[in-house]
């Protein structure tokens, strides 16, 4: 078995099921998904993500809180807000998201580079945790807009930290980026801050990088951020009421790949209680972490139904249903250097024989449309349904959806044998279709 196999049914193994070759996720075999919402679809089996929730919030008990960051997957929002969490957004429609998701203002914190007035309007109007600033221009908008209102707006300094803070495979600080404030002007930016009445420097958000599977790198990045909130705090002369210490969690797509131990990061958590209680400047502040791809990631499958199967000069093809229009980061072109295949099953042929390397593609006139470069499938017919696995986070809300006009896939929720419709698929005469602001009730 290829390495990259192993991973797919080790993947399978701990979260999904497998019934008579078939692959069941939240206890409904995916033929009858796909029967129910068409294919191509989206899944996302319901119990997966509240385990993650919970095991994640055990493992920083007594340290942080745990927010969902919504661009992961907004569809999904709703079960983590049920399960305690506040919720993160990058813009005015996953404001409006995270409330219908039922998330209190005061738990939603409003974060990414060139907000516009509009977005920052309604995120004050309409009450919001802290709205974390990313540069001088919107120290002054935020204020303006504040003041215009009659609020006091909570704001936090995102930081972008120095070369010393340890980032992910995706490094979103210690170089030169669009994202907050560099960390070797803070004293500027709180000058800068402070002058202003409206303004309410509650917090700093620091989020030094992504796809972060070594739990020490993790624990490090916290520890920099516990001493940059030390540093912030003395520079204002009160502790910060909030340290947002960004998400990152990482989880594992590709041979190799080993999991984020959540045990290590637990016990690495007890020391940093410690070195908390330890300082004044921390001790009453409420941590915050956000990820979004750990919690929502492996909880997600992107169903496609085999088209054609063809063979090009010995290479064989399988034509699918779907692909990059809805789940790019499988193709690779989203933030990836070199191209791995993501973990892809053949759903309803689990235990058939596997054959060599076969090329999965979409029906995009694109080479830039394979999902699957050396993956190992077994014989499949038109009418197959292929599955790739690590879907539930940044598929659908990160993909090109309009590109050839594909209609948007439906979207599922599985759990314990029964399933519902989230978000209604497209169709050619509406291809795309806006996110559901509610749930679907039925399909
Ligand atoms: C500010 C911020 N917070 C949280 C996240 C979530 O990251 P992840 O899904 O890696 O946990 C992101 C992702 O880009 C982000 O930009």
């Amino acid at each position: 078995m290829s390495d990259a196999r192993s991973l797919a049914m080790a993947l399978v193994a701990e979260s999904f099921g497998v019934d008579n070759g078939e692959l069941v996720i939240g206890g409904v075999g995916a033929r009858a998904l796909v029967e129910a919402y068409g294919s191509p679809l989206y899944v996302y089996d319901e119990g997966v993500m509240r385990r993650r929730f919970r095991a994640l919030k055990a493992a920083v008990d007594g340290f942080a809180r745990v927010f969902y960051s919504i661009k992961a997957n907004p569809a999904v929002a709703r079960v983590f807000v049920e399960e305690g969490a506040g919720l993160e957004v990058a813009s005015g429609a996953e404001y409006l998201q995270a409330r219908a998701a039922g998330a209190e203002p005061e738990s939603i914190l409003f974060a990414g580079p060139g907000k516009s007035a509009k977005e920052l309007d309604l995120a004050i109007a309409g009450g919001i945790g802290e709205i974390h600033l990313e540069c001088f221009e919107e120290i002054e908008i935020v204020a303006r807009l504040a003041a215009r209102l009659g609020r006091r707006v909570p704001v936090a300094i995102r930081v972008n930290p120095g070369p010393g803070a340890q980032g992910g495979a995706m490094r979103m600080g210690g170089k030169p980026l669009a994202f907050g404030f560099d960390e070797e002007i803070l004293d500027e930016v709180v000058c800068a801050v402070t002058r202003h009445a409206a303004l309410d420097l509650s917090g700093l958000h620091l989020f030094a990088g992504t796809q972060i599977l070594d739990a020490k790198v993790l624990l490090a990045q916290w520890a920099y951020g516990l001493g940059l909130a030390v540093r912030l705090g003395g520079l204002i002369g009160r502790p910060l009421r909030r340290i947002d210490l960004g998400g990152g969690l990482g989880i594992p797509y590709h041979q190799g790949d080993g999991a984020l131990d959540l045990a290590a990061v637990s016990q690495g958590v007890r020391r940093l209680i410690g070195e908390r209680a330890a300082d004044p400047l921390l001790r009453s502040a409420e941590i915050v972490i956000e990820p979004g791809r750990y919690l929502a990631g492996p909880a997600g499958v992107y169903l496609m139904r085999v088209r054609n199967v063809k063979l090009s000069r010995g290479q064989r093809f399988i034509v699918a249903d779907g692909g990059m229009h809805h789940q790019l980061a499988a193709s690779g072109n989203l933030g990836q250097i070199i191209k791995r295949d993501y973990p892809i099953v053949a759903a309803t042929r689990l235990d058939a024989p596997l054959l060599g390397d076969t090329q999965l593609v979409g029906p995009l006139c694109t080479p830039l449309d394979t999902l699957g470069r050396q993956t190992a499938l077994p014989q499949l017919v038109a009418g197959d349904i292929v599955a790739v696995l690590q879907s539930g986070a940044y598929g659908l809300s990160a993909s090109p959806v309009g590109f050839l006009g594909h209609p948007m896939p439906a979207e599922a929720m599985a759990q314990d044998g029964g399933h519902r419709l989230i978000r209604r698929a497209g169709d050619f005469s509406a291809p795309l279709v806006n996110l559901t602001l509610e749930p679907v009730a039925s399909a």
